[in-house]
């Protein structure tokens, strides 16, 4: 109650309905002063692609046992939202090929209704959107975000392997038909689709996407090298942008990694993710959710948090709340990525389709 002064404060009852209209909780406050309001989460480690930065063609996925069930992912979030956040990203993986996966949005879609929740969203790649678009609006989706690096069917198969091109574009115009708002992540990979980024920013402009290019993160033993020979750091992507388009640096922040411009030509922003040559960690709002129930964080340290054990040794939440309050003691100030030659791509051992992008 501190701040609201007995004789300059509002009225008892217009107090009493300020605390009522106010979420159940501040957002919980890391060591170093940031508040956690967005969790992400991955649903699943499966993936119905084979993204050549992010998988090996032979990838083993985890046994169903260790994997958090839809009512256990519904009570962690629910948690999260119970201890301030007000984001929720699903991730994966693919989200959208766990079984059953829309219970989840359904039952999250609660949050949204009691405004303790701000958004719901997820990742994906955009191949079960055709099946999931209007499902997704229902239950509260407003926005999603689709990774798209190419936009020639023949270097989309050659960089998911897996990938069915005309499925994705599907998807895409389903999302559109439902009233979501989509983002394009690109990942920018030098020979590769780097003739392709201002297709990439005219073509986004068209369809009414914003785009954000990410640059090659060393995640993962993925069994190639590729990644350093790939590397293309975004300040020369933006460089060859700016040949062509007029690019006015926005204010716009989301307390995330991207820096965003907009496009003057077509009104679209364009983000920057940059973790390997920014640093941002400084605005970090986020933590992240394996879908074994694992707590990172930071996505570039490997210090974690088991948050299953004490949601599946307690039926009540006290808990499994204490361990997410004790975890986040523990956020570092920073993150120690590099793509270090001597160290090889490796830099963080999991993979992306663990922790989730
Ligand atoms: N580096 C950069 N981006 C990656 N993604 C997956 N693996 C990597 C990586 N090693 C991207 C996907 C998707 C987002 C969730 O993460 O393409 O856009
Ligand atoms: Fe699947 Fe995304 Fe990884 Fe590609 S980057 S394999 S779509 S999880």
């Amino acid at each position: 109650m501190d701040g609201i002064s007995e004789t300059n404060g509002p009225s008892a009852d217009n107090a009493a309905d300020a605390l009522k209209n106010a979420p159940q909780n501040a957002p919980i406050i890391d060591p170093f002063g940031r508040s956690i309001s967005y969790l992400r989460v991955s649903v699943t480690d499966r993936c119905d692609f084979r993204c050549v930065y992010c998988m090996s063609e032979d990838m083993t996925f985890l046994p169903k046992q260790e994997v958090l069930t839809l009512e256990e992912l519904d009570r962690v979030c629910s948690a999260f939202v119970r201890l301030g956040v007000q984001k929720l990203r699903m991730t994966g993986g693919e989200p959208l090929v766990r079984r059953n996966i829309l219970w989840l949005f359904e039952r999250l879609g609660r949050h949204l209704e009691s405004g303790a929740l701000k958004e719901l969203t997820l990742t994906t790649n955009g191949s079960q959107l055709a099946r999931y678009a209007d499902d997704l609006y229902r239950c509260g989706v407003r926005r999603v975000n689709v990774s798209l690096d190419t936009l020639n069917p023949d270097k989309f198969l050659a960089i998911t392997r897996w990938g069915k091109f005309d499925k994705v574009m599907e998807g895409l115009e389903a999302a559109k038909q439902a009233g979501l708002a989509v983002k394009i992540n690109c990942v920018a990979l030098k020979g590769v689709n780097d003739d392709e980024v201002h297709r990439l920013v005219e073509w986004c402009g068209e369809e009414g996407f914003d785009l954000t290019f990410i640059e090659v993160m060393p995640m993962g033993d993925i069994g190639n090298e590729e990644r350093l020979d790939q590397y293309w750091p975004l300040t020369m992507v933006r460089g060859e942008l700016a040949k062509r388009w007029t690019l006015e640096d926005s204010d716009y922040v989301t307390g995330g990694p991207a820096r965003y411009v907009t496009v003057q030509e077509t009104g679209r922003k364009i983000g920057f993710i940059t973790p390997l040559t920014h640093n941002f960690c400084e605005s970090c709002n986020r933590v992240r959710l394996t879908c074994t129930g694992t707590l990172y964080m930071c996505l570039g340290q490997d210090d974690a948090a088991d948050l299953k054990t004490p949601m599946r040794a307690h039926a009540d939440d006290a808990p499994l709340d204490d361990a997410i309050r004790e975890a986040i003691t523990r956020k570092p100030k920073g993150h120690d990525f590099v793509i270090d030659r001597r160290r090889g791509a490796k830099s963080v051992a999991r993979h992306m389709s663990v922790t989730g992008g």
